[in-house]
């Protein structure tokens, strides 16, 4: 299991970051929202850049935005693993994956908890992650859904019948124990849980 950590609700993003520089997280998460696709509105791309000085790691950008291309344009040329976009946008999903496979990322696709995992069917031969929300997107600190554990287990067993080369990451109120019950996944996001700790890395240790 990889981690992921989501910085949102850290109460300082640069000294997080500077932070998670020495711990074995493998990406930064980046939550970004435009107040429409989610009423928060998070991460402008000056900061996502900023971020990106500072960080040591890959970032991991989840984009909670109405309009993913306005915002891939803009993120050329950075440190970032994945680009992942909400299938629930709806509109201009080849598109879009193909505009983030051109600047050279790995396409991520987004499904809210109650969307039905048959939506992905038509792209997973053409993406490299799916995220699967274990809460409703749009802030941190939620509790973690627990019909996300099925899910997982789900598409688990689509990937692997169909050998696609897909990773599972599950994002939303994870911790030490919740972490045991979606094995299946490849990489988890945990926010609250680590950037609400005294220490970084003995509590992403716990994760591992
Ligand atoms: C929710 C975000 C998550 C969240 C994770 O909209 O996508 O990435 O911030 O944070 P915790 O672990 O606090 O739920
Ligand atoms: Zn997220």
């Amino acid at each position: 299991m990889q981690i992921s950590t989501s910085i949102l609700n850290s109460n300082n993003r640069e000294e997080s970051i500077k932070k998670l520089n020495f711990t074995k997280t493998k990406y930064i998460h980046i939550d970004v929202m435009d107040g429409l696709f989610v009423e928060d509105t998070q991460f402008t791309i000056d900061e996502i850049k900023k971020i990106n000085s500072i960080s040591k790691k890959k970032l991991d950008i989840h984009l909670m935005v109405e309009n993913p291309l306005a915002y891939i344009n803009k993120c050329e040329n950075l440190n970032i693993k994945y680009i992942t976009f909400h299938i629930e946008v709806e509109k201009n999903i080849n598109e879009i994956i193909n505009k983030i496979k051109e600047i050279g990322y790995k396409v991520g696709v987004a499904i809210k908890p109650d969307t039905n995992i048959n939506v992905l069917t038509p792209y997973l031969d053409k993406i490299d992650l799916i995220l699967v929300m274990s809460v409703e997107p749009g802030k941190g600190g939620q509790q973690f859904i627990e019909n996300t554990i099925d899910k997982v287990k789900e598409l688990r067993k689509i990937i692997d019948n169909n050998k696609y080369k897909v990773q599972i990451e599950v994002d939303g109120g994870i911790n030490n124990e919740i972490i045991q019950k979606i094995k299946e996944a490849n990489i988890s996001v945990v926010g609250s849980y680590i950037t609400k700790s005294d220490n970084y890395k003995e509590q992403i240790n716990k994760l591992l």
